[in-house]
């Protein structure tokens, strides 16, 4: 558990913070790269009666590499501060566990990441008899007339990560302030660099880190950012309890991804508007799916909430599920694989079931993520694999 010091307070812009804060040069005898505490004790220096004499104790309960990653994240979502998990799925676990009692009922948005909603739906209805509203999110109305008075959690992903569906987050935290309902957003794609829900008034922020905050595909991690009574509480119940703390190396590896976060977002970013520009205007494609692209359904909430966008997107094309698939499996410099978030570009074709398709998922969609490759290269591998596909009817 990592709260803002008054010195990283003095961090005020996203490069300044993804750089700097957590750099305590006196503590780590002047190294500018800090240790990684790979230990699990922390002896302590005198016996006093049960009262711990030193900060750490015991590296489940917090580790001083952890915290680095923790008070960046925690200065760039705008929190308190931030919590380290071993996964993403453990910050959202955590933080719908904070949530819920027996007996609650959860609105959940249904484009939200498919193990949360399992774990809404199966884990806690199936055991603990959790209920559940899906909505889909779209209008604040429709999430109001779900709410029950039993519901103490709206959880939502905006923009979500295979049709990047928004939420009007102030909306929708207004609404749930007004009837003591807590709020939790997985703000994965968006990154803090483009999003902070917590201004909004939202109550929650989890993140998978595994994705762009890593940046490197060599790291599954999670995290979630909140006001200070809520770290606390998450602290000392769902982290602690579970164990679900992030480890010392992969908290390392985590800070040296966030480091060069802003670089790697705007190369992304770029990139992935020159491929949608090309997407949109082919005759192939039938629709595009890109918050940042002409096209967007949601405009005006891209605008209200995004700053800018980052490099997965997602297309429909004409043709049946098989060619669909040859083309995918046609592409030589995206690598067929369902996360996103790395260095390296990749495309799968998403799974489709009728719920999801109730929820704004069409079928045989194509979900691509524009790395850090030449841009060119990338388009020109479109460009070959797309010649499979036939143009519209
Ligand atoms: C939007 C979103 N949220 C959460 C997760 C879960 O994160 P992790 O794989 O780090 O547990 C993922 C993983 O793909 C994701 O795409």
């Amino acid at each position: 558990m990592a709260f803002l010091t008054e010195a990283d307070r003095k961090y005020t812009t996203p490069e300044d913070i993804c750089a700097h804060v957590g750099d305590e040069y006196a503590r780590f005898s002047g190294a500018i790269v800090p240790p990684i505490y790979q230990n699990s004790l922390f002896v302590q220096p005198t016996d006093v009666n049960g009262i711990d004499a030193n900060d750490y104790i015991y590296s489940r309960v917090s580790n001083p590499t952890v915290e680095i990653a923790e008070r960046k994240i925690a200065a760039l979502e705008g929190a308190d501060g931030a919590l380290c998990f071993s996964a993403g799925m453990s910050a959202i676990t955590s933080a719908i566990l904070h949530f819920v009692r027996a007996g609650s009922h959860i609105v959940l948005v249904g484009t939200s990441y498919g193990p949360a909603m399992n774990f809404i739906k199966n884990y806690l209805g199936k055991r603990f008899a959790v209920t559940h509203t899906l909505v889909t999110g779209s209008d604040v109305s429709e999430i109001e007339a779900a709410i029950r008075p039993e519901t103490t959690l709206i959880y939502l992903e905006s923009p979500s990560s295979c049709v990047f569906m928004m939420q009007d987050l102030k909306a929708v935290a207004a609404l749930a302030k007004a009837r003591g309902i807590g709020t939790c957003i997985d703000n994965s794609y968006a990154t803090p660099l483009h999003q902070q829900p917590l201004k909004h008034g939202i109550d929650i922020v989890v993140h998978t880190a595994s994705k762009y905050l890593g940046g490197h595909s060599d790291i599954v991690a999670g995290a979630l950012a909140a006001r200070r009574e809520i770290i606390e509480s998450i602290q000392v119940n769902e982290r602690e309890l579970l164990g679900g703390i992030m480890d010392p190396h992969q908290a390392w590896l985590l800070t040296r991804g966030i480091r060069t976060l802003p670089v790697r977002l705007k190369q992304h970013a770029e990139s992935a508007r020159k491929v949608a520009e090309y997407l949109e205007n082919h005759p192939k494609i039938k629709k595009l799916y890109y918050p940042g692209s002409k096209s967007y359904d949601q405009k005006a909430l891209f605008e209200q909430y995004l700053s800018g966008c980052n490099g997965l997107m997602s297309f429909t094309t004409y043709g049946s599920s098989e060619q669909v698939n040859a083309f995918v499996n046609h592409l030589h410099c995206f690598q067929r694989g369902c996360s996103w978030g790395g260095f390296e570009s990749l495309a799968i074709v998403i799974g489709w079931n009728e719920e999801s398709g109730r929820y704004g998922l069409p079928q045989n969609l194509i979900r691509i993520h524009v790395g850090l490759e030449n841009e060119d290269t990338l388009i020109a591998d479109l460009e070959q694999a797309l010649a499979l596909l036939p143009e519209a009817e």
